[in-house]
């Protein structure tokens, strides 16, 4: 291992606690009564996001398509501890859909102070062959149905001095193999959003926006898809949707999580032809 870069890492480990120490501490406190809607709730990261603000007694909206599923959960939160629970069936690929929940989330529970957008549309683990309309469709899902709610709910969260959180991904920072229809909607996420951050940070504006970069979790979804497939560890649902959620309740403009993905997205910049040749050689796949 050369000086150089020994220190380089030891600049990074130095910068990352830095960063650490410097951050907002988090009150759970903040979120009893705290009026807050999540898509994508019905399972995986949103439903585990559910439960934690039930448990610090938050009151929730949750949205996903399947009704059963959502009545469950809401269930769950109730007895957790949320201060109210209630959901709406909604497909995020409708045009009126994305408006309604908001609608609807406003009208139970009097405005908004979060609002997390983490849904996603499902689609392939698989090499790129032209199906230009999936991508369009995920593209409603992904990307055109968070911009349409952020849209929707400002004025409710101006008021409120609320937070906007956006569930993104690692791969919308570095592009890998298999996912380009996901890695496309996750980059016009994380575009769109910081240049709304910007733009509401010379407005003056009271909200804040937090865009949270996900490695891999273990969700039942995800896992499905990448097993036998990558070497990547995954990590717990349950974790990542905490660290989401203190990201948004103490304003905080990035999540990194697991927090290498932030070194990881670094490599991709400094080095990337390395960085390449290790995402290549991460995946199975034999032509
Ligand atoms: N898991 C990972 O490895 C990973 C890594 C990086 C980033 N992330 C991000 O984390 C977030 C959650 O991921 P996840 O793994 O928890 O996903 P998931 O388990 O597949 O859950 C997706 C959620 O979205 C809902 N949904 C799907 N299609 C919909 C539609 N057309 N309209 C409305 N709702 C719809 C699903 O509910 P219904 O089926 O009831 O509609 C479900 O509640 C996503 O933004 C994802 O990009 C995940």
């Amino acid at each position: 291992m050369g000086p150089l870069f020994k220190i380089l890492m030891a600049s990074i480990f130095v910068a990352y606690i830095a960063v650490k120490w410097t951050a907002p501490s988090f009150d759970p406190e903040s979120l009893r009564g705290a009026r807050v809607l999540v898509t994508g709730a019905s399972k995986g990261i949103g439903e585990q996001m559910a439960y934690h603000y039930g448990r610090f007694g938050a009151k929730i909206v949750i949205t996903g398509r399947r009704e059963k599923a959502l009545q469950q959960v809401a269930e769950k939160c109730l007895s957790l501890g949320a201060q109210e629970a209630l959901y709406i069936a909604a497909d995020m690929a409708s045009e009126s859909d994305p408006d309604k929940v908001v609608d609807f989330a406003l009208d139970k529970l009097g405005g908004l102070d979060y609002l997390v957008l983490n849904h996603i549309g499902s689609t392939p683990f698989s090499m790129w062959s032209g199906e230009v309309d999936h991508v369009s469709w995920l593209m409603k899902v992904n990307f055109f149905s968070y911009i349409q709610m952020a849209w929707r709910a400002l004025p409710s969260l101006e008021q409120s001095k609320g937070s906007l959180v956006i569930v993104s991904s690692v791969a919308g920072k570095m592009p890998s193999p298999f996912t380009a229809p996901y890695t496309s909607t996750k980059s016009a996420l994380n575009g769109f959003f910081g240049s709304l951050s910007h733009e509401l940070a010379m407005k003056e504006s009271n909200v804040s926006v937090s865009i949270c970069t996900l490695g891999l979790i273990d969700t039942e979804s995800a896992m499905k898809k990448v097993r036998g497939i990558t070497k990547m560890p995954a990590y717990p649902a349950a974790e990542a949707a905490l660290n989401i959620i203190i990201t948004g309740a103490t304003r905080q403009q990035e999540l990194y999580y697991p927090w290498f993905t932030q070194i990881i997205t670094l490599c991709k910049d400094w080095f990337p032809s390395a960085t390449n040749y290790v995402i290549q050689n991460s995946l199975n796949y034999n032509p």
